[in-house]
């Protein structure tokens, strides 16, 4: 028995048929593609990067204040920007953690109360200053709030 014959015209399925060589044809083609997004992302994720188009500036909560010891500091990553967070005993200070050098991260040291950097011994004050070392500029400084308890910076 032929269904299709049975079927009057307006409710007749149509079978389409695809041949081996369309579907290897479509299938190479689909490859290519593919293959050709997976270049193409990438780069254009290079051209625009992630700070463009990354997560909203503006003041984005880091801690609790008490989780920054008088003296001492926090290295803390916001929005895709490292950040050094001090706290002396009336402010807390937010700059940059990446030296104004080449970029190596800088750390806190609480012993000579200063933001180091480990790569060409740059040195840089409370403020963020350059005292000696290559540094050509100070480190970037952050607005800091603090906030029932809370340490605020903007990025
Ligand atoms: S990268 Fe910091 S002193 Fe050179």
């Amino acid at each position: 028995m032929n269904n299709a014959a049975e079927q009057p015209s307006c409710c007749r399925v149509r079978e389409k048929t695809i041949s081996r060589r369309d579907f290897i044809d479509l299938f190479i083609k689909g490859g290519l593609l593919v293959t050709l997004a997976g270049m193409v992302l990438p780069a254009l994720n290079y051209i625009w990067p992630v700070t463009r188009r990354g997560p909203a500036g503006g003041l984005q909560e880091v801690c609790k204040l008490d989780d920054i010891l008088v003296g001492g500091a926090k290295k803390v990553t916001l929005a895709g920007s490292a950040l050094i967070i001090l706290r002396t005993p009336n402010e807390v200070k937010a700059f940059s953690a990446v030296c104004t050098h080449l970029g190596c991260l800088v750390d806190w040291d609480s012993q000579k109360r200063s933001i180091m950097c480990p790569c060409h011994a740059g040195t840089f004050d409370m403020n963020g200053r350059v005292v000696s070392g290559p540094p050509p500029k100070p480190l970037p400084e952050h607005v800091v709030k603090v906030i029932d308890g809370k340490i605020f910076v903007t990025v």
